[in-house]
């Protein structure tokens, strides 16, 4: 399996090592792409539909990798426990949904140690949110992939 630029870029953002949650996993494939790439130990896996959950299982159980990649039903970060994870993902969707997501689990996120986030459209309220608490945006290109242009930010936590 081969993963597109963007998706690759982000996972690799992601520091080794660290717990990780892929929030809007559909496909999986960032986390099959962690665990084969031994940047990660054990992945979440989530996604607030049950189809894109399945898809995701699907292609983690043909890679393997069950054992180390929990699929986990959940809208945006309502599901995972502060603490349970240090690097939070989200890709391939709008900043206003990954903002609502951010503040409505900033328990999490405060608990986390980086955020790596790619919003497809409305960039600037990541930045905003992460002016706003005092989170420092340490990666922050636009990459092309497939003649699209995509954001990719990388913002620590607590540092
Ligand atoms: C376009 S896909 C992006 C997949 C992958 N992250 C990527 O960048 O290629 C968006 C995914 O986000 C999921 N999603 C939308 N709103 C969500 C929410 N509130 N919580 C969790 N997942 C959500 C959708 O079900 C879908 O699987």
């Amino acid at each position: 399996m081969s993963i597109s630029k963007r998706l690759e870029t982000i996972a690799d953002l992601v520091t080794p090592g660290y717990r990780a949650s892929d929030i809007g996993t559909d496909h999986g494939y960032v986390p099959i792409y962690l665990l084969r790439n031994h940047i990660c130990d054990h992945v979440i896996a989530a996604d607030l539909s049950k189809g894109s959950l399945e898809k995701a299982s699907h292609n983690i159980t043909r890679a393997g990798l069950s054992e180390c990649i929990e699929c986990r039903l959940s809208d945006g970060l309502s599901e995972i426990c502060p603490g349970e994870v240090d690097s939070i993902i989200i890709s391939g969707m709008g900043g206003i949904l990954m903002d609502r997501i951010l503040r409505n689990g900033l328990e999490v996120v405060k608990a986390a140690k980086e955020l790596i986030l790619s919003p497809h459209r409305n960039p600037e309220l990541i930045e905003a949110f992460a002016e706003e608490f005092g989170f420092a945006v340490v990666y922050d290109e636009v990459i092309l992939d497939k003649k699209k242009y995509y954001h990719i930010y990388k913002i620590t936590i607590n540092e």
